[in-house]
Parts: structure tokens; C-alpha cells; sequence
């Protein structure tokens, strides 16, 4: 899988995104993530790549010549172009799971006050936004959806079980349950006797118990609660 990130600021997506997990999947060759100083498409001697927005208002609102001209150098056939915003759709499990499956991504991230609109309407398939609430840039939007893409690629995470079991998989309604690991008593506080005892059954049951319990308590919207 191929992903390009086209931003002003690629060093924000570069950390996150060249470590961990993520570094690994990369020098193993399984995603090919490429980062693009959005700069490098602005022509002129100031190189700008903001202006004042029509119609008034605060803020400034980036240019459409450097996305066209970095979306013309870099699509593929049939890659899709994806751009992070507050406005986009709510991202989500399945999405990441449907974007796991495509060969080629090139996500656009916005700053200031937003981007011109004949980028969206031209150049972008789809708006995600990572949830209610305003960063100062795109970017940091864009390493969250790419970790959480390129985690569901076949060979990236050790363990698939881990994918299969996790919160908001399957159906998307429940949790998981808690964890807990060595020691069995730590400052007074026990692992719960049923992760001891060995029975898978009673083991899944109990899993199954807390993950409605902390469903109802964390995220009741889920469960079609609230
Ligand atoms: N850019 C700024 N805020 C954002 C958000 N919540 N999701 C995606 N992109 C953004």
C-alpha cells in the first residue's frame, strides 16, 4: 500500500508515523508512506500558500494552485484523495477498514482557517474528520487515520487475534474488556480469580459481561442508550 501525506508541516505526520508499528511496517516494505512539504508546489518568490478569504472574515485560507499541482504529481490510477477536516464525515472502525484495502492514498491536510473550496470539489473522494472538536492542523488528523489504516494491513500488527477482538470490531457495538497481566496481587488490588481459573468458557463470559459494563458506562451511545 502506498500513502502519500501532502501538508506544510510534514515533520508533525513524520514522528508518529516513522515509529513504532508504524517504522516497522515501512522498512519491511508492507506500506510505502511518503511525506510531501506542500511548500514545494507553491510557486512564486514567497512561495505562499495562504491568502485572505473572499468575502471577509478572519484567518487566512490556503491556495488551491500548490494541492492541484502536488494531487497532479502524485495520483495513480485509482488512487483516492482523501482531506482531513472538522467539516468531514465522522471517521470510523469500518472506514478504516475499508480504506485498508485500497493500493494507493494520498491525504491533503488543511491549516489555517481551511483550504479552497474548488480543492474539495475537485481534487478530493473524501472528507474525514477525527471528531468534534478543532486542531490547528490537518496533519496530526492525518497520522491518526494513517495509524489506524496501515494497523489492519495484513503482516503490520504480530498478532491479528488482537484486530479481531478489539473494540468497535465485528458489529462495532461493545468495548473490549479489561486486561490485566503479572503480578496476580499488585498494592493490594487482584486480578479477578476468573482470568486465573483456566475455564475458556467462564473466562468469555466474564469478558463478555464487562465489555456490555463498560459499554453502558463509557460509550452508552453504542448501545443505543443516549
Ligand atoms: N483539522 C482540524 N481539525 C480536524 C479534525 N477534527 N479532524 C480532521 N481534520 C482536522
Amino acid at each position: 500500500m502506498r500513502i502519500d501525506i501532502v501538508t506544510i508541516f510534514p515533520e508533525i505526520a513524520e514522528g508518529p508515523l516513522r515509529s513504532s508499528i508504524m517504522g516497522r511496517a515501512g522498512e519491511a516494505g508492507i506500506v510505502d508512506v511518503r511525506f510531501h512539504d506542500l511548500r514545494e508546489y507553491t510557486t512564486g518568490k514567497h512561495r505562499k500558500a495562504d491568502d485572505l478569504p473572499y468575502g471577509g472574515g478572519p484567518g487566512m485560507v490556503m491556495k488551491p494552485e500548490p494541492f492541484f499541482a502536488a494531487v497532479e504529481e502524485l495520483k495513480t490510477e485509482g488512487a483516492k484523495v482523501i482531506f482531513l477536516t472538522p467539516q468531514g464525515k465522522p471517521f470510523r472502525q469500518a472506514k478504516a477498514v475499508d480504506l485498508s484495502k485500497e493500493s494507493h492514498l494520498i491525504f491533503l491536510c488543511g491549516h489555517y482557517e481551511g483550504v479552497d473550496h474548488r480543492v474539495v470539489e475537485a481534487l478530493v473522494d473524501e472528507e474525514i474528520s477525527i471528531g468534534d472538536y478543532v486542531l490547528t492542523n490537518g496533519t496530526l488528523a492525518a497520522a491518526v487515520v494513517v495509524d489506524a489504516i496501515v494497523r489492519l494491513v495484513p503482516g503490520v500488527v504480530g498478532d491479528e487475534r488482537s484486530i479481531e477482538e478489539e473494540s468497535f470490531s465485528g458489529d462495532g457495538s461493545r468495548l473490549e474488556a479489561p486486561h490485566y497481566t503479572r503480578p496476580a496481587e499488585f498494592r493490594g488490588m487482584e486480578v479477578p480469580p476468573v482470568l486465573l481459573s483456566g475455564n475458556h468458557a467462564e473466562i468469555e463470559k466474564w469478558r463478555r459481561q464487562m465489555a456490555e459494563e463498560r459499554t453502558r458506562a463509557n460509550r452508552p451511545d453504542l448501545l443505543g442508550e443516549e
